[in-house]
């Protein structure tokens, strides 16, 4: 039995996610529960809702959390979406789209999917083609996909999907707060997200938004439970295959029916609420540009490094960059130095990139200066010790250059009338 209560030790979390979560969140998911009918909760429920209208830039109704980590949205979509049989296209450019063609599969679609080299995106001339060669009933796809860092663009694919009467599903956990995301605007129909990127909170609720049309398809195989169920309500005779991430449950429950399926995580919501309080104070383009300015610093530290970057740097994230290991240096053991020696964690890679690259993120909380900077220093430090040969002061250098060159076009930026 342990005797000791939980003490983690202290780190600066950059790699991919989880990050380190912003004290605000912390803060708040410390905060005693309520009852799940309490007129306290429901409002923080309806509040949450109308917060991640913003954060999504959306006006669904049907906006909510779905209790569990970001496959948990995932996996709500695509299984409340899908029947058995129906076509599904998922376009591959890494590591997650696979987990939409499993998710997809094991919902019982008929999958067919599109792959690009890691490292690449898709032209939208390429996916309509695949929708014309495939005629699905869904397309989905992530946004940004952490294994590669690249990010998909979105904003020509409704109109495609729109014209060939597709259902348009994207996954944004990775890009969600820290790049532009308009749910409305792209003709978006279903999009998921986490918490433990750019959101700056901890992994464990999946913030959701869905169209009307999408929740027309769900609605159409709307069930009441028996044991709630009154006479008239209606009892699909082909039910959504799960029964917790049943959106049609989900809606009727964050709807102002208020009708019972499972018991709201009470503390996750607190936190997921307080991740969009963050974001809408800070304002949705002032919260990208961040993550655009401390990514870019971080570019520069890694490229005046003498390190080589993974991808089409024209598509890559605002928020994680993959740096190439340089030849004869162990990755494992540079990663292993940099959380010993300085506790600072960058993450390693999968797939065709494992023992290739590390990727490194500057999102949420942690997309600040001094993250970057101490991050550049202590990188350089143990590169040297590895045996790589690094130019002293040249990442921070570099950083801190950017940083300048960047303050004093902001400034003149803000003296012009
Ligand atoms: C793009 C993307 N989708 C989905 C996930 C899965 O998230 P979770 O581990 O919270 O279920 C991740 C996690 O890294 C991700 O980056």
């Amino acid at each position: 039995m342990p005797s000791l209560s939980i003490n983690p030790p202290a780190r600066l979390l950059m790699g991919p996610g989880p990050i380190n979560a912003d004290p605000r969140v912390l803060r708040a998911m410390a905060a005693q529960l309520v009852g799940q009918y309490d007129p306290a909760m429901t409002g923080y429920m309806t509040e949450t809702q109308q917060l991640y209208r913003t954060v999504f830039g959306t006006s669904n109704e049907h906006t909510l959390l779905v209790d569990g980590t970001a496959r948990a949205g995932i996996e709500a979509a695509l299984v409340s979406l899908i029947e058995p049989g129906d076509r599904v296209l998922v376009p591959i450019f890494g590591r997650f789209g696979h987990l939409l063609r499993e998710i997809a599969e094991r919902a019982g679609a008929e999958v067919h999917v599109r792959e690009v080299e890691w490292g690449q995106v898709f032209t939208p001339a390429a996916i309509e083609q695949a929708i014309r060669e495939t005629r699905p009933k869904l397309l989905a796809i992530v946004h940004g996909d952490t294994s590669t860092t690249m990010m998909q663009p979105l904003d020509e694919l409704g109109e495609i999907c729109a014209r060939h009467d597709v259902l348009f599903y994207t996954d944004v956990t990775a890009s969600l707060g820290g790049n532009t995301v308009e749910t409305d605007a792209w003709g978006l129909d279903a999009v998921t997200a986490g918490l433990q990127k750019c959101l700056a909170g901890p992994s464990g609720s999946a913030p959701s938004t869905f169209s009307p049309r999408a929740a027309a398809v769900i609605n159409a195989r709307r069930s009441i439970e028996a044991g709630l169920r009154e006479p008239g309500d209606p009892v699909s005779q082909n039910p959504i295959r799960s029964n917790y991430f049943d959106l049609s449950m989900l809606f009727d429950y964050w709807g102002p029916k208020r009708l019972n399926h499972h018991t709201e995580a009470t503390t996750m919501l607190y936190g997921a609420r307080e991740c969009a309080r963050l974001l809408v104070d800070e304002g949705l383009p002032q919260a990208v540009d961040r993550h655009r300015r401390h990514g870019a610093a971080m570019l520069a530290g890694v490229e005046a490094l003498g390190l080589d970057v993974f991808g089409d740097l024209r598509h890559k994230m605002n928020n994680v960059v993959a740096v190439v290991i340089p030849d004869g240096v162990n990755g494992d053991s540079v990663r292993g130095a940099l959380l010993n020696d300085f506790g600072i964690e960058i993450g390693t890679s999968f797939g065709p990139l494992r023992g290739l690259v590390w990727r490194i993120g500057t999102m949420g909380y942690n997309a600040r200066q001094d993250t970057v900077l101490t991050t550049l220093a202590a990188l350089e430090a143990v590169l040297r010790r590895a045996g790589a040969s690094v130019v002293a002061g040249s990442g921070v250098g570099a950083a801190y250059d950017f940083y300048a060159d960047t303050d004093s076009a902001d400034d003149a930026r803000q003296e012009t009338p």
